[in-house]
């Protein structure tokens, strides 16, 4: 694993991972993105697009791959990662869509659509940049504790302490879907370089088992540590179950870039 940073808050942490990829897109054109939904990743794409919009970057070229989608929820859904990433990303970002892709949900075509999406993957010459928010039960995607760390897209429940995580998204707990399809940890692995951001004092222990436990399916973000290229990013509440020299602090952090 590469560095761990803890910097002041989620606006600071967008920011630092928007101008590396603003850099990296204006080097290359044909950047490919790998694009978490939920609420962690929102300050990324938010400084990212203020970047595209100031600077004149041209993000034409540039592909998106969304990490999971829920199972049997209508894409026009506004909690489908169909929609979320459409409104978050597609649009804010002004992204071709034919370039932006997500999992697709339909459960009659389950059993195909995890092979098509790691074909689509390889043909678009892999992911370049992927980035990920955790679970507070240690999840990367949407791949629960227990997930082969060698796994690829496929079909999975979701647990119950996932469903009530994200039951604040629908109007009940009983809307939440039961499984989803996501990429797997394997398919996570192989991006070229990955950043993975958390806040908030829930996602503690989360943070401090995957970046201080044993390598193990329980922790599946615990597999960063065998990825070479990893920068974390942590705000201080969700940094307190480290010890001080696992970080490095950062302020200012675009110029530290
Ligand atoms: C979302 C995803 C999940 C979330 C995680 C944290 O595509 O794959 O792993 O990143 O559940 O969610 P938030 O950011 O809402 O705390």
């Amino acid at each position: 694993m590469s560095e761990v940073f803890v910097v002041s808050g989620p606006a600071e942490a967008g920011e630092y991972v928007a101008e590396i990829l603003a850099r990296a897109i204006t080097t290359n054109p044909e950047t490919v993105l790998g694009l978490a939904t939920g609420s962690t990743p929102l300050p990324i794409y938010a400084a990212l697009a203020e970047k595209v919009r100031t600077e004149g970057i041209d993000v034409s070229r540039v592909s998106g791959f969304a990490l999971d989608e829920y199972v049997g929820i209508d894409p026009a859904h506004d909690q489908s990662y169909h929609h979320v990433i459409d409104a978050e990303v597609t649009q804010t970002l002004g992204l071709n869509p034919e370039r932006v892709h997500v999992p697709s949900g339909n459960p009659e075509t389950l059993e195909s659509a995890g092979t098509a999406y790691e074909d689509a993957i390889r043909a678009a010459g892999g992911v370049d940049w992927q980035i990920l928010g955790i679970g507070a039960n240690g999840h990367i995607g949407f791949n629960e504790p227990g997930s082969p760390l060698d796994s690829l897209t496929r079909r999975v429940p979701l647990t119950e302490q996932t469903r009530e995580d994200n039951a604040r998204f629908f109007e009940t707990i009983d809307e939440v879907p039961r499984h989803a399809i996501t990429q797997g940890v394997g398919t996570i692995l192989r991006a070229g370089h990955l950043f993975l951001l958390a806040f908030g004092a829930h996602k503690a222990d989360a943070v401090a088992r995957a970046i201080n436990g044993p390598i193990s399916p329980e922790i599946p973000a615990s597999a960063i540590q065998s990825h070479p290229h990893v920068t974390v990013l942590l705000d201080a509440a969700a940094a307190a179950g480290l010890a001080p020299a696992d970080y490095t602090v950062v302020e200012g952090v675009v110029s530290a870039v």
